[in-house]
């Protein structure tokens, strides 16, 4: 699989961030990013089981690799065989709102061409759904009595950004 190329954001004072395929070794730092950005989400109950491992098991995976941070941001993706589901997408909640985010749903997009990507995600999370729709993604489903509520968001391939 390629590597996408590093996204120079020394500009911002991050240092070089690079997204690539996760491996192995990636698990922990991955799971640190997840259980602090959660931690950030009002209506995300303080004392659920966070365990990206489980949650994961099976899915592929991209990271974020800041040179001197290590991991800051993950991606986690379900492959089906007509359709990709983006599980997660979190970026450590420091590095938020500098195009991590971007960079990382990026490197997914590329790697899902030609099929299209889905994602399910709470109706309160109004600043991920800002983000989705800016890249292309468009709201397919919302439950009328879901509780909690969320809502289903789709991105056909060949979008153009
Ligand atoms: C959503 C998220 C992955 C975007 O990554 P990012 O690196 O912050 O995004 P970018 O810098 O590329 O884009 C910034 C946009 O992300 C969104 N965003 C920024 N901070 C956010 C936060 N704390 N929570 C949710 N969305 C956020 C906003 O839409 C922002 O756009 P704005 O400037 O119009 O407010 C990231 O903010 C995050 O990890 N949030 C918490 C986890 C989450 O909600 N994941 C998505 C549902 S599983």
């Amino acid at each position: 699989m390629p590597i996408s190329d590093p996204l120079a954001a020394a500009a911002e004072g991050l240092g070089t961030v690079l997204i690539r395929p996760a491996r192995a070794e990636d698990a922990a730092a991955c799971e640190v990013v997840f259980v602090a950005a959660r931690r950030t989400w009002h209506w995300h109950p303080p004392d659920s089981a966070d365990d990206l491992a489980a949650e994961s098991k099976g899915e592929r995976q991209w990271v974020a690799e800041d040179r001197q941070a290590g991991v800051i941001g993950f991606a986690s993706v379900w492959v089906e065989l007509d359709l990709w589901f983006l599980h997660h997408l979190f970026v450590y909640p420091d590095r938020q709102g500098r195009g991590i985010g971007a960079a990382i749903l990026q490197a997914v997009v590329d790697c899902a061409r030609p099929l299209p990507i889905e994602l399910k995600t709470s109706t309160e999370n109004t600043g991920a759904v800002r983000f989705y729709q800016r890249h292309g993604f468009v709201i397919t489903e919302r439950p009328a009595h879901a509780s909690p509520p969320w809502i289903r968001l789709r991105r056909v391939s060949g979008y153009d950004e």
